[in-house]
């Protein structure tokens, strides 16, 4: 890719996770004044200084506060152009230069460390001619030949962040981020809570050993943390490395150990063993029990580097990770050591950077949603385009404040990115190709579904909503939506076509009459209905075999367990994350419409936005109209079977329950365990089925380990208890 200074004007503020739009665009048009041709010495000094007060700041944001205000593709085209400047004038290049560092400096929030060894950044190719250059420059520093000779370790580049792990006599004693390389922050409560990085190493193990790798989460948990983020009406992370970041640096280890962080290995500070090659030092790791990615590469020469990055590049995005490129190494240990490093990177790698991915595309149109909690979000309807593996035509635009910052208008050609997995985006017009026939959006003031007039929730909001909560076809349908999907009832008859037919019927009134659909109901649909042939002249509509299958459906959705209607009834901030813990203190609708604010609250894991949140949901008339129906239509009574016990989902399995679990004391996670079937014992044994592993689990965990048993940690718990082992 050649670095186009034009990215930074073109896309402004693009990241989703812009936390301060306006500011970032006035500092780039600010930029672009300066973004000449400036040769003599004075213009690069200021613009030396002005490149560093940005890449500072830019920095701050991406590191400390886990919220970036530019894209990274945009960071490396200033990074670049600053590394230009110092090279035609070094006289620029100070201590301070961003050139010059690693990080931020450790935040004071946490311990600081100093690492054993220092830990470097890597240096960036964005071509692979680049690359050629690096392989070059590296061969001038060793004997001739004797680079290729070593070979080549090629991995993914994961996008995530570096911390370095120091195990003593093979138990873990110490992990810390890298902080700007030489110190770093205490994280090793939160590093415990990672379920891959092994407290105590197999095997022969050295003395001191420091291990260092990338913490990332994995892309699936990414999308949940931000969907239960979403539901709890808090901002979602822009992408896995901020999420995996803010997880990491989270002040209490049980919430971290939620998030389901995960690490590979990608190198060695110091080790008291005898290692030739980074491919040997990677088979020792591996042996001791450290994860490494299956995706090394041995390269015997350059040559053999390019097919393997292409490769990954095509894999890319089918990957369950994050990663934004490839890092290229020399293999032999000895031969990193003669080459050195400068004082940021070594000279003995580089990370090859894969290009984001933007096309362009025409704005055909900017319509508005209608969602189930009634926010009106305008989206972009595109001409349908490929990018980074799939077809886009929408878009979400998040709201009217959003479309006017983008500065878009209908009919504009758009400049939409994709970077890795992450949600296609609309970056901003190419106002160049305008014609003078594009029309500014307009946000609507009244619901397109039903009329009403859309207000702010409270004052101040960005998002406007639809307050006809309970008629609104639009919440309806996407209440019911919701309602059928896996994570509440799982009715796979009731998708999206099926919802349309039953509203636009007017089957029900809302989904207080889901469970009263009867054939004669779905009859008034063409969607549900075929003629049966009676003889030759006469026909009779039936149900088809969707409409059938539906009847079934619903007939079994009424007895599922009841964590799975409290995310039906879609209380506010209620999904299958905590749904769970809830039902696990209260186990059927009239519990929990008589449990108090203050009961509610002090749950672990509920709080008092959702202990509200229940309380009032029960005050709504309508509301307490959908338990009754559902209750008198036999649905919602699932966790207690006929006898009157809760369903049997541990019923011959043994566990150990070993640390904290948030939400039960000790006795209490036992007595669950119990009353869904489940034998409890207070010691492992090649007996036990399976250990929860809390906060502070310690031999139990160890001897779990040893033995081969299953081992779950905290949050799934409730998991566990709601479906049983999945
Ligand atoms: S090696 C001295 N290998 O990229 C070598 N780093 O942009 C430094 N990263 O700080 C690290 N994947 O956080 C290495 N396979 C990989 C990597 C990797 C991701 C990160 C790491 C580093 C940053 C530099």
């Amino acid at each position: 890719m050649e670095v186009n200074p034009s990215h930074v004007r073109l896309s402004g503020c693009g990241s989703r996770g812009c936390a301060s739009g306006e500011a970032h665009k006035s500092r780039i048009s600010w930029l672009n004044e300066s973004v000449t041709q400036e040769s003599d010495f004075v213009h690069g000094q200021t613009r030396h200084r002005e490149l560093s007060d940005l890449l500072t700041t830019y920095r701050w944001e991406y590191y400390v506060l886990d919220a970036p205000t530019i894209p990274d593709v945009d960071f490396d085209v200033l990074m670049r152009e600053l590394e230009h400047l110092e090279s035609e004038y070094p006289q620029l290049v100070t201590p301070h230069s961003p050139t010059q560092q690693v990080g931020p400096p450790a935040d004071t929030s946490f311990e600081s460390v100093t690492h054993p060894s220092i830990m470097l950044s890597l240096d960036n190719a964005f071509s692979f001619d680049e690359v050629r250059s690096w392989h070059g420059r590296a061969s001038n520093l060793v004997d001739d030949g004797a680079l290729d000779e070593s070979g080549f370790i090629s991995e993914m580049k994961i996008d995530g962040l570096a911390v370095d792990l120091v195990y003593h006599n093979g138990l873990l004693v110490r992990a810390a981020t890298r902080g700007d390389g030489r110190v770093g922050e205490d994280v090793t409560a939160n590093i415990r809570t990672i379920s891959v990085i092994p407290s105590r190493l197999n095997g022969d193990v050295p003395g001191t050993l420091e291990v260092r790798g990338e913490v990332y989460l994995p892309l699936e948990d990414f999308h949940q943390l931000n969907e239960s983020l979403e539901e709890l009406e808090k901002k979602p992370f822009a992408n896995p490395r901020n999420a995996a970041a803010g997880s990491l640096r989270l002040k209490d280890p049980k919430v971290t150990a939620t998030r389901r962080l995960s690490f590979l290995s990608h190198g060695l500070g110091l080790c008291e063993v005898p290692v030739a090659t980074l491919g040997e030092a990677y088979e020792h790791l591996v042996s001791w029990g450290l994860p490494v990615s299956d995706r090394v590469y041995v390269a015997h020469n350059i040559d053999e580097v390019f097919p393997y990055i292409e490769q990954l590049g095509e894999d890319r995005h089918r990957l369950p990770l994050e990663i934004d490129g490839a890092v290229i190494k020399v293999n032999s240990l000895a031969m990193q050591t003669q080459m050195g490093a400068t004082t940021r990177a070594p000279r003995w790698a580089i990370a090859y950077k894969f290009p984001p991915v933007e096309v362009t595309t025409k704005l055909l149109d900017i319509r508005v949603g209608v969602g189930r909690t009634g926010r009106v979000t305008p989206y972009a309807v595109m001409e349908p385009v490929k990018v980074a593996g799939s077809t886009v035509e929408m878009a979400t635009l998040h709201n009217a404040v959003e479309v006017a910052r983008k500065g878009v208008l209908i009919g504009d050609t758009v400049i939409l990115r994709k970077a890795g997995d992450v949600i296609p985006e609309v970056l901003g017009p190419v106002v160049q190709n305008r014609t003078g026939g594009e029309k500014a959006f307009q946000m609507p003031t009244t619901c397109p579904e039903c009329g009403s007039t859309l207000a702010e929730e409270k004052q101040g909001d960005v998002d406007l909503r639809c307050p006809n909560q309970r008629s609104c076809p639009a919440q309806v349908r996407e209440r019911l939506i919701h309602l059928g999907s896996r994570q509440a009832l799982d009715i796979e008859g009731l998708g999206e076509k099926a919802v349309d037919a039953i509203v636009s019927a007017g089957m029900v009134v809302d989904e207080s009459e889901i469970f009263d659909l009867s054939a004669e109901k779905l009859l008034s649909s063409p969607f549900f209905t075929k003629k049966d042939i009676v003889n030759k002249d006469s026909t009779i509509p039936v149900l088809t075999t969707n409409g059938e299958k539906l009847l079934e459906q619903l007939q079994s959705a009424k007895t599922r367990p009841f964590a799975r209607f409290l995310v039906a009834l879609s209380i506010r901030h209620i999904g299958k994350g905590v749904a769970p813990t809830i039902a696990a203190h209260y186990p059927d609708i009239d519990a929990l419409e008589e449990a108090s604010l203050e009961d509610l609250s002090g749950i672990e894991g509920v709080g008092s936005i959702l202990a509200e949140s229940i309380r009032s949901w029960f005050e709504v008339d309508w509301h307490q109209n959908i338990v009754h129906r559902w209750k008198q239509a036999g649905a919602m009574v699932a966790s207690a079977t006929e006898s009157g016990q809760l369903e049997q989902t541990l019923a011959g399995l043994t566990i150990v329950v070993t640390g904290s679990v948030p939400g039960f004391s000790r006795d209490a996670a036992n007595e669950a365990v119990l009353a869904r079937g489940g034998k409890t014992s207070s010691s492992v044994s090649k007996n036990t089925d399976l250990v929860v592993a809390g906060e502070g689990a310690g031999s139990k965990l160890d001897k779990a380990t040893t033995l081969g048993i299953p081992i779950i940690n905290s949050s799934e718990f409730a998991q566990l208890l709601d479906s049983g082992l999945w």
